[in-house]
C-alpha cells in the first residue's frame, strides 16, 4: 500500500504521523502543496492519502484532483469544503438535527446589524472561514455591532461581508474538543481559559475530558453529519446540553496526546492503513 501525506508545513503533528507511519512500515510519499502541480493527465499512484495542509482551499483543491484520480482521501474533499465553512457546517448538523448554537447569516450592514438584534447580546460574529480563533468579535452591545459591521464591511475582503452571527454560550471557562477516528470516539480534552476564546492555540489549557455516552454519541453524529473520516468536534456545555460549535478536519492533537493518554497519532495512521477505525 502506498499512502500519501499530503502536506505543507512540518508541523508537530505531521512529525508525530511521519513517525508513526514508519513505526508502521508504512510506504509514504510526500506531496508538498508548495511544490505539487496537478494537472488532469498525470497523477501520483497511490492508495491513500492523508491531508494535512494549512491552508484550507489548497487542501480543498488539491483532494479534489487526487480523488478524481481514483484515490481514496482522508478526509473526503467533500468533508474538507464542508468543515472548512462555518456556514456548511451549520447546514450539514441542522439538516441531521444535531444540536448547536442558534446562527443567522446576513449580507449588509443593515441585515446584519438586526440578526445581532434578534440574536440578542451577546452575539459572535466569526468569520465562514478561519480557524485559531482568529477574528472572532463577542459584541456585546449595538454600538460595539455597528462598529465591527462598518469595519468589517469596508476594511474586510468580500468574505468578511458574509455575516456568520452566533449565540453567545456561557460556557463556564472552558469547551470539550473531541476527537472522532472514523465509528471512534477516541479521545476527548477540555480547553480552559479565563477568556471567552478557549482554543489552545490563543493559550488554553487542555486537560482529559472523560468520553462520556453524551459526547461520544454526539462526537459522533456531527462528524457523521459532515461525512466522516478523522475529525475533532468542538462541543459546548450548555442549559440545553451539549452544542457542537464546530468539526474541524485537518485536526491539531499536539496538546491531547499527554492530558488524554492516547495516542492519537497512532490511530490515526492505523484508521488511514486498514480504512477503519
Ligand atoms: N457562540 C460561542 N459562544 C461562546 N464561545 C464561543 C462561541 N463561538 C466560539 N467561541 C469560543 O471561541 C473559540 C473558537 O471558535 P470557533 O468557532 O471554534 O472558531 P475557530 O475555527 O477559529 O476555532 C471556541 O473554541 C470557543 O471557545
Ligand atoms: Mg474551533
Amino acid at each position: 500500500m502506498k499512502v500519501g501525506f499530503l502536506h505543507s508545513l512540518i508541523r508537530v503533528e505531521e512529525k508525530l504521523l511521519l513517525a508513526e507511519f514508519r513505526r508502521q512500515s508504512a510506504d509514504v510519499q510526500m506531496l508538498d502543496d508548495r511544490n505539487l502541480i496537478f494537472d488532469l493527465e498525470h497523477y501520483p499512484r497511490l492508495d491513500v492519502v492523508l491531508e494535512r495542509c494549512i491552508n484550507h482551499s489548497r487542501a480543498v483543491y488539491s483532494l479534489k484532483f487526487l480523488e478524481d484520480a481514483g484515490i481514496r482521501c482522508i478526509n473526503s474533499s467533500s468533508v474538507a469544503a464542508i468543515c472548512g465553512d462555518k456556514i456548511d457546517t451549520s447546514i450539514a448538523l441542522d439538516r441531521v438535527g444535531v444540536a448547536q448554537p442558534r446562527i443567522c447569516v446576513a449580507y449588509s450592514h443593515e441585515s446584519a446589524l438586526e440578526a445581532i438584534e434578534q440574536i440578542g447580546y451577546p452575539a459572535i460574529l466569526k468569520p465562514i472561514v478561519g480557524s485559531w480563533g482568529r477574528l472572532l468579535s463577542k459584541v456585546n452591545d449595538r454600538e460595539a455591532a455597528e462598529a465591527i459591521l462598518e469595519h468589517k464591511e469596508r476594511l474586510g475582503s468580500y468574505q468578511h461581508s458574509i455575516f456568520y452571527i452566533q449565540e453567545y454560550i456561557d460556557k463556564k471557562g472552558r469547551d470539550i474538543r473531541s476527537f472522532v477516528v472514523g465509528d471512534n470516539c477516541i479521545a476527548a480534552i477540555y480547553r480552559e481559559s479565563a477568556h471567552w476564546i478557549t482554543n489552545t492555540a490563543r493559550g488554553a489549557v487542555a486537560s482529559n475530558c472523560p468520553v462520556t455516552d453524551e459526547i461520544a454519541s454526539i462526537s459522533l453524529a456531527a462528524a457523521r453529519a459532515v461525512g466522516g473520516g478523522i475529525l475533532a468536534v468542538d462541543l459546548f456545555e450548555s442549559d440545553r446540553g451539549l452544542l457542537v460549535n464546530e468539526v474541524n478536519y485537518t485536526m491539531e492533537f499536539r496538546n491531547s496526546i499527554e492530558p488524554t493518554g492516547v495516542n492519537i497519532p497512532e490511530k490515526i495512521v492505523q484508521y488511514v492503513i486498514s480504512g477503519s477505525g
